[in-house]
Protein backbone atom coordinates (compact mmCIF):
# COMPACT_ATOMS: atom_id res chain seq x y z
CA UNK A 1 0.00 0.00 0.00
CA UNK A 2 1.54 3.32 -0.90
CA UNK A 3 1.89 5.80 1.90
CA UNK A 4 -1.16 8.20 1.54
CA UNK A 5 1.45 11.27 2.11
CA UNK A 6 3.45 10.13 -0.57
CA UNK A 7 0.77 9.67 -2.52
CA UNK A 8 -0.65 13.80 -1.58
CA UNK A 9 3.16 14.93 -2.28
CA UNK A 10 2.80 13.31 -5.81
CA UNK A 11 -0.26 14.75 -6.35
CA UNK A 12 0.66 17.95 -5.63
CA UNK A 13 4.12 18.02 -7.00
CA UNK A 14 2.36 17.16 -10.48
CA UNK A 15 -0.54 20.02 -9.90
CA UNK A 16 2.65 22.40 -9.92
CA UNK A 17 4.47 20.84 -12.86
CA UNK A 18 1.18 20.43 -15.23
CA UNK A 19 0.51 24.69 -15.02
CA UNK A 20 4.05 25.25 -15.19
CA UNK A 21 4.22 23.32 -18.48
CA UNK A 22 1.48 24.79 -19.84
CA UNK A 23 2.12 27.38 -18.91
CA UNK A 24 5.59 27.36 -20.64
CA UNK A 25 3.52 25.73 -23.63
CA UNK A 26 0.98 29.01 -23.76
CA UNK A 27 4.30 31.29 -23.61
CA UNK A 28 6.03 29.38 -26.65
CA UNK A 29 2.47 29.30 -28.70
CA UNK A 30 2.12 33.08 -28.55
CA UNK A 31 5.94 33.33 -29.37
CA UNK A 32 4.96 31.39 -32.43
CA UNK A 33 7.91 29.18 -31.49
CA UNK A 34 9.08 25.77 -33.11
CA UNK A 35 9.67 24.32 -29.96
CA UNK A 36 5.75 23.51 -29.38
CA UNK A 37 6.59 20.98 -31.99
CA UNK A 38 9.33 18.76 -30.17
CA UNK A 39 8.14 15.07 -29.48
CA UNK A 40 9.73 15.90 -25.65
CA UNK A 41 7.43 18.78 -25.43
CA UNK A 42 4.27 17.17 -26.13
CA UNK A 43 4.77 13.83 -24.71
CA UNK A 44 6.08 14.72 -21.41
CA UNK A 45 2.95 16.81 -19.97
CA UNK A 46 1.50 13.24 -20.91
CA UNK A 47 3.63 11.65 -18.59
CA UNK A 48 2.58 14.36 -15.59
CA UNK A 49 -1.07 14.66 -16.28
CA UNK A 50 -1.39 10.56 -16.11
CA UNK A 51 0.59 10.91 -13.12
CA UNK A 52 -1.39 13.52 -11.73
CA UNK A 53 -4.44 12.02 -12.69
CA UNK A 54 -3.77 8.55 -11.34
CA UNK A 55 -2.46 9.94 -8.27
CA UNK A 56 -5.54 11.82 -7.99
CA UNK A 57 -7.49 8.39 -8.35
CA UNK A 58 -5.28 6.91 -5.59
CA UNK A 59 -6.08 9.95 -3.36
CA UNK A 60 -9.48 9.51 -3.83
CA UNK A 61 -9.90 5.96 -3.28
CA UNK A 62 -8.22 6.43 -0.01
CA UNK A 63 -10.45 8.74 1.01
CA UNK A 64 -13.46 6.56 -0.07
CA UNK A 65 -14.54 9.92 -1.67
CA UNK A 66 -16.13 8.75 -5.60
CA UNK A 67 -17.16 10.64 -8.78
CA UNK A 68 -20.86 10.43 -8.59
CA UNK A 69 -21.12 10.24 -4.69
CA UNK A 70 -19.03 12.65 -3.78
CA UNK A 71 -20.08 16.42 -5.13
CA UNK A 72 -16.89 18.28 -5.06
CA UNK A 73 -15.32 15.37 -6.69
CA UNK A 74 -17.64 14.66 -9.45
CA UNK A 75 -17.55 18.98 -10.20
CA UNK A 76 -13.83 18.89 -9.73
CA UNK A 77 -13.80 15.72 -12.63
CA UNK A 78 -15.96 17.93 -14.54
CA UNK A 79 -13.41 20.65 -14.33
CA UNK A 80 -10.63 18.72 -15.16
CA UNK A 81 -12.62 18.03 -18.54
CA UNK A 82 -13.01 21.41 -19.57
CA UNK A 83 -9.42 22.17 -18.71
CA UNK A 84 -8.14 19.35 -21.22
CA UNK A 85 -10.65 20.81 -23.89
CA UNK A 86 -9.92 24.37 -23.39
CA UNK A 87 -6.51 23.57 -22.86
CA UNK A 88 -6.20 21.57 -26.24
CA UNK A 89 -7.77 24.71 -28.08
CA UNK A 90 -5.14 27.11 -26.42
CA UNK A 91 -2.83 25.23 -27.90
CA UNK A 92 -3.68 23.84 -30.86
CA UNK A 93 -6.66 26.31 -31.90
CA UNK A 94 -7.24 27.85 -35.56
CA UNK A 95 -6.70 31.54 -35.07
CA UNK A 96 -5.66 34.07 -32.11
CA UNK A 97 -8.34 35.30 -30.50
CA UNK A 98 -10.08 31.74 -30.10
CA UNK A 99 -6.74 30.22 -28.60
CA UNK A 100 -6.39 33.82 -26.05
CA UNK A 101 -10.18 32.87 -24.91
CA UNK A 102 -9.37 29.47 -24.38
CA UNK A 103 -6.46 29.99 -22.72
CA UNK A 104 -8.54 31.96 -20.37
CA UNK A 105 -10.93 29.43 -19.51
CA UNK A 106 -8.59 26.88 -19.44
CA UNK A 107 -7.05 29.17 -16.34
CA UNK A 108 -10.21 29.99 -14.75
CA UNK A 109 -10.86 26.14 -14.69
CA UNK A 110 -8.01 25.17 -13.27
CA UNK A 111 -8.74 27.87 -10.38
CA UNK A 112 -11.62 26.28 -9.94
CA UNK A 113 -10.53 22.75 -9.88
CA UNK A 114 -7.90 23.73 -6.92
CA UNK A 115 -10.30 26.11 -5.09
CA UNK A 116 -12.71 22.77 -5.04
CA UNK A 117 -10.00 20.42 -3.91
CA UNK A 118 -9.08 23.04 -0.90
CA UNK A 119 -12.01 23.45 0.23
CA UNK A 120 -14.20 20.37 -0.79
CA UNK A 121 -17.03 22.31 -2.10
CA UNK A 122 -18.52 22.40 -5.63
CA UNK A 123 -19.92 25.90 -5.40
CA UNK A 124 -17.08 28.27 -4.82
CA UNK A 125 -19.08 31.39 -3.47
CA UNK A 126 -21.25 29.23 -0.96
C1 LIG B 1 -5.78 19.47 -12.94
C2 LIG B 1 -6.11 18.47 -12.14
C3 LIG B 1 -6.06 18.54 -10.63
C4 LIG B 1 -5.69 19.57 -9.82
C5 LIG B 1 -5.25 20.98 -10.19
C6 LIG B 1 -5.83 19.08 -8.45
C7 LIG B 1 -5.54 19.84 -7.33
C8 LIG B 1 -5.57 19.37 -6.04
C9 LIG B 1 -5.10 20.07 -4.87
C10 LIG B 1 -4.49 21.49 -4.88
C11 LIG B 1 -5.33 19.29 -3.80
C12 LIG B 1 -4.96 19.58 -2.33
C13 LIG B 1 -6.14 20.06 -1.52
C14 LIG B 1 -5.74 20.26 -0.06
O1 LIG B 1 -4.83 19.61 0.44
O2 LIG B 1 -6.37 21.08 0.60
C15 LIG B 1 -5.96 18.07 -4.27
C16 LIG B 1 -6.40 17.05 -3.48
C17 LIG B 1 -7.13 15.98 -3.93
N1 LIG B 1 -7.32 15.60 -5.25
FE1 LIG B 1 -6.74 16.64 -6.86
N2 LIG B 1 -6.29 17.78 -8.48
C18 LIG B 1 -6.45 17.42 -9.80
C19 LIG B 1 -6.90 16.19 -10.27
C20 LIG B 1 -7.47 15.22 -9.47
C21 LIG B 1 -8.11 14.02 -9.95
C22 LIG B 1 -8.23 13.62 -11.42
C23 LIG B 1 -8.58 13.34 -8.84
C24 LIG B 1 -9.34 12.07 -8.74
C25 LIG B 1 -9.67 11.28 -9.71
C26 LIG B 1 -8.21 14.11 -7.67
C27 LIG B 1 -8.50 13.77 -6.38
C28 LIG B 1 -8.08 14.46 -5.26
C29 LIG B 1 -8.42 14.08 -3.89
C30 LIG B 1 -9.27 12.90 -3.46
C31 LIG B 1 -7.82 15.04 -3.05
C32 LIG B 1 -7.96 15.14 -1.53
C33 LIG B 1 -6.69 14.87 -0.80
C34 LIG B 1 -6.81 15.26 0.68
O3 LIG B 1 -7.67 16.09 1.04
O4 LIG B 1 -6.03 14.72 1.47
N3 LIG B 1 -7.54 15.24 -8.10
N4 LIG B 1 -6.07 18.14 -5.65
Amino acid sequence: MIDYQLLKLTHLTCVVLSITGFTLRAGLMLAGSSLLRRRWVRTLPHFVDSLLFFSGLGLAYNLHQYPGTSPWLTAKLMALVLYVVFGAVALRGCNLPRRLTALILAYASFAYIVHTAVTKNPIPWS
